[in-house]
Order: structure tokens, then C-alpha cells, then sequence
């Protein structure tokens, strides 16, 4: 409380926040990005708006996987023109990949973005502001890091200065805490030949061990029940600490043992690089989900040798194979590109083959986009019509989605954990149209509820708003390719 009289309190204006409208694109490294740096603006004086053309600055913070997301970014900055023309003191500013990508022609094609900073220099943005306010000319920061030839050792040892971004990090008191996620390593070693992101975010560092657990724990005291740990190959994490490796498995164990932390997930996995002490772990902690995201890319020997992905469809099979024995009931998703250079009809009958042999509970379906820089780009051609691909994307997800409805149908009547997230999308649209589908039940009043198994299986039901953050009981009635509907079963169980 203030020591001022109420009179006075009243008549102090109070110190106007400066605005910033803040838009993610791509992947869970961005969402985590994005919350890091708004927790710096908010320290200097920002809040979030909703409407670009009202804000003091406007940050859009990119993915460069694919051209289309480029595309997207291009096409809002071109709309931002006029509103700049008429407040020329507002701040346009890109982050993130495609920052660092091709800086020279996002100048070039947008000369109104004043402010460029690569995914690994984002804890300067802060004092790119001031000077920007200051001197009126564009600011940039860049890392060029996969141009450094460093030894995995060196990159584990070196405590570069993007890890203040995350040191930094105090989650918003006023925003959800349920889930987050926590970066664990930095940038990727791999260089799938269609690939950009060892350009944009560098070579594979990992964070130390100790650091991560603490960031666990901060967030657990925060009400965190669902931790992510995200990372471009999660399972080759290693740091060294006291002379010793520490491997992904022993970090899990040890945020396991963290109170607080219902749930505990990793994105994404590299299927060459795993170690069976994950599955074990996956096993054994009862915090760690059954649930692994690992994306296989191509179903023909001959595109994954062509893509550089270091292992064959054998050895990828073999390797599910062992993580279906280890982990019962664990579910498996994937990645797929369509249209890949010289990728044939047989090829991708092969990877129509592989998804039906592997039984995904979902997958991902990309067509190829040239990267310019990577090693695709320029040695292959982009030879498969946009027309085919269009075709064998649709194809994938079609027999996918044969697959989920058929699996997720066998689980009707079945019993699952559920963790609450909150209003099922339907039911919070409404809402917002003020046309709320609460309906009084007896006693009760009851809303559509949304939340997720420990499988990664997305659940509706109806339920108390009380029961979201909560653990309950779900019995399943009916289930689509996509979600389970079910209704809870009392009493609810109310977590650990
Ligand atoms: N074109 C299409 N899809 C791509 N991906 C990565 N690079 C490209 C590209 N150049 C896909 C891969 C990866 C996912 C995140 O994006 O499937 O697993
Ligand atoms: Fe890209 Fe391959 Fe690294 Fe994944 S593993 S981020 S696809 S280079």
C-alpha cells in the first residue's frame, strides 16, 4: 500500500506502460522465447496489446523452417507500413530465425524494421530499445554461431551470453502457470541437408544440469504442475558437471524428484542418439509421460540417406520396436516431408508403408521447401511439383488419420488421467461472444473442459471449472481421429 493520502494517490497520473504487440510463429523454442523476452520488456515498462497498429513496438518473433512462415512475416510487416508512416515513432522489430537467416534482404524488402535480433542474442533486445529511442537508427544483433568451430566439449563449456535470457526468467504472475517449458539445449549438430536451423540457431549447446533443475523448481513453487523440456535433439543432451557427463536420462530423474511436478514431457527426440536408459526412465519416473515425439522424415532408405538423417527405416522400426517393449502403452508421433528432391511414387509408397507399419498416434505432414543455405538448396533440385506434393501430403494425413480414429476408437470405455487445462476451444470462443455454454447441472455449474493424458491424447468433458490445474478420472464414450469425449469419473481425484 502506498503511504500516500488517498486525495493525493488519486491525483498522481498514473506512469503510463508502453505498449508492445508480441506474435509467435514456428516452433515451442519460439513460444518459450517469446515469454523470456516479454518477461525483460515488462521489466522495462511494457505490457502486451492486441492490436499491432496501437502499439509502441511490434515484435515478431520468426521461424525460418519453412518459406511459407517466412512469407507470413513478410506480409505483416507489409501491412505495418501505413501504421508506422502515420506514428514514426513506433518500433518494428524481428526475432528469431528469420533475424538471423537473411538479415541484408529483410532490410532490403522492409526498410521500416528498425530492430534484428538473432534467436541466440534476444536478451539484448532491452538495450536495443533504448538505442533505437535514442539514436533513431536500426539496431542489430546477430550471432553467425555455426560459423564458430568449437568441439561439443567447448560448446557444453561455453556459457554464452543468450543464457542470460533465461536466467532471467520470472514467470507473469498474471499468466497461467499449469504448464511451461524449460530449454535444455541450444541450436543442433545434425545438419539434415533440408534444414536451416543449425544456421539460425548454431550448434548444439546444452545448459547445465544444476541450472535447469533450479528453473524446475522456481516454476514447481509457482504452481507448475507440467514441465516440457525443449530442444532441437532432446535426447543427446550432455553437460559435463564436476568432471562427469550428465546425460538426458539422469536429467529427467532428477526433475522428477522435484515436488510440485505432476507431469513431465521432452520435445523433439533424434532417433539416432537414444540411449535405452530413456526408456527406462520413461519407465521408472512417475512423472514422465509415455509419450514420445520422434520424427522419422521418410519412409525410403534412399531419401533418408539423401537427407542426411543417419540412420536407415530399419534401424528407426528397431528402435520403436524397443521403446514399445521398455514403455507399455507409450504413444509415438512423427514428422514427415513430402516432395523431398527425387523422392519417386515408390518412395513414398515406402513411407505410406512405414506409417501404417508404426501405428503414430499422430504425425506431422511438411512439403519441402528449399532452404537457401542449406545443403539441399544447393546441391539438388527441388524436382517434385508442388502439385505432388500437395497430393502425397494429403495422402499421409488421409491414412493417418484412418489410423488415429481406429486406435483412438479401441480406448472407448477406458479410464485415463487427465490434466485439466481449461476451456475446451469451443467453449471458450463462446464465451468470449458473451454466449457462455455453462449449463446449471443440480448443484453444479459446468462448462466444457479440455486437458490431456498422459499419452498426449486431448480430452473434452464436462466438469467444474474448479477442476482445471486437477488431475481427474476420465471415462471415455466416443472418440474422432483427434480428441477422446468423456465424462469424469467421482470422485475426482485431485492429484499427487
Ligand atoms: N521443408 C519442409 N519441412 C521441413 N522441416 C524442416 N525443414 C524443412 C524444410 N526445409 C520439417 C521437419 C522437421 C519439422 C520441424 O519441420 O519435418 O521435423
Ligand atoms: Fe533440423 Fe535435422 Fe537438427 Fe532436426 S535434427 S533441427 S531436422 S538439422
Amino acid at each position: 500500500m502506498s503511504d500516500l493520502p488517498l486525495t493525493e494517490r488519486n491525483q498522481r497520473p498514473a506512469m503510463a506502460r508502453k505498449k508492445v504487440y508480441l506474435e509467435t510463429m514456428g516452433c515451442q523454442m519460439n513460444v518459450l522465447d517469446s515469454e523470456l523476452v516479454m518477461g525483460q520488456l515488462r521489466r522495462i515498462g511494457y505490457e502486451l496489446e492486441s492490436d499491432m497498429t496501437r502499439a509502441d513496438l511490434v515484435l515478431l518473433n520468426t521461424c525460418s523452417v519453412r518459406d511459407h512462415a517466412e512469407q507470413k512475416v513478410l506480409s505483416r510487416l507489409g501491412s505495418l507500413t501505413k501504421p508506422k508512416l502515420m506514428n514514426p515513432d513506433m518500433i518494428i522489430g524481428v526475432m528469431g530465425c528469420m533475424a538471423e537467416r537473411d538479415p541484408e534482404s529483410l532490410i532490403e524488402k522492409m526498410p521500416h524494421v528498425e530492430l534484428i535480433c538473432g534467436p541466440n542474442e534476444l536478451n539484448k533486445i532491452p538495450a536495443m530499445i533504448g538505442e533505437i529511442e535514442e539514436t533513431r537508427s536500426r539496431a542489430v544483433a546477430l550471432s553467425q554461431d555455426f560459423k564458430r568451430k568449437t568441439t561439443p566439449l567447448e560448446r557444453a563449456l561455453d556459457y554464452d551470453s543468450v543464457e542470460a535470457l533465461d536466467l532471467s526468467r520470472e514467470p507473469d504472475p498474471g499468466q497461467n502457470s499449469l504448464q511451461a517449458y524449460i530449454r535444455v539445449q541450444r541450436g543442433c549438430d545434425k545438419f539434415c541437408t533440408y534444414c536451416i536451423v543449425p544456421f539460425t540457431r548454431g550448434l548444439e549447446r546444452s545448459r547445465p544440469a544444476s541450472i535447469i533443475v533450479e528453473e524446475a523448481k522456481m516454476l514447481a513453487d509457482r504452481g507448475t504442475k507440467e514441465i516440457t523440456l525443449v530442444g532441437q535433439t532432446v535426447n543427446s543432451y550432455i553437460h559435463q558437471e564436476s568432471g562427469l557427463p550428465i546425460k538426458f536420462a539422469e536429467l529427467l530423474s532428477r526433475i522428477d524428484e522435484i515436488p510440485g511436478i505432476e507431469r513431465l514431457r521432452f520435445v523433439t527426440s533424434f532417433p539416432g542418439d537414444f540411449d535405452i536408459e530413456i526408456f527406462e526412465a520413461m519407465r521408472d519416473l512417475p512423472t514422465v509421460c509415455e509419450y514420445l515425439h520422434i520424427p522419422v522424415q521418410s519412409g525410403s532408405d534412399r531419401i533418408l540417406k539423401l537427407m542426411n538423417r543417419q540412420y536407415t527405416v530399419g534401424e528407426y522400426e528397431e528402435l520403436i520396436g524397443k521403446a514399445r517393449e521398455i514403455v507399455p502403452g507409450i504413444t509415438l508421433a512423427s514428422d514427415f516431408i513430402v516432395g523431398f528432391c527425387g523422392e519417386t511414387e515408390d518412395d513414398h509408397e515406402a513411407t505410406k508403408e512405414l506409417i501404417e507399419r508404426c501405428q503414430f498416434k499422430n504425425i506431422f505432414v511438411f512439403k519441402y521447401s528449399p532452404r537457401p543455405g542449406t545443403a539441399s538448396f544447393k546441391g539438388k533440385d527441388n524436382d517434385v511439383p508442388d502439385k505432388v506434393k500437395r497430393r502425397r501430403n494429403v495422402e499421409l494425413l488421409d491414412l493417418q488419420e484412418r489410423i488415429s480414429l481406429a486406435n483412438n476408437q479401441s480406448f472407448v470405455s477406458e479410464v485415463f488421467e487427465v490434466l485439466v487445462e481449461g476451456p475446451s476451444k469451443a467453449a471458450a470462443k463462446a464465451r468470449e461472444a458473451e454466449e457462455s455454454p455453462r449449463v446449471q447441472v443440480g448443484w453444479r455449474n459446468e462448462s466444457q473442459l479440455v486437458g490431456r493424458t498422459r499419452h498426449d491424447r486431448i480430452v473434452v468433458f464436462e466438469g467444474r471449472e474448479e477442476l482445471v490445474g486437477q488431475l481427474v478420472s476420465v471415462k471415455i464414450t466416443s472418440a474422432t481421429a483427434l480428441t477422446f469425449h468423456g465424462d469424469v469419473i467421482e470422485p475426482v481425484s485431485l492429484g499427487r
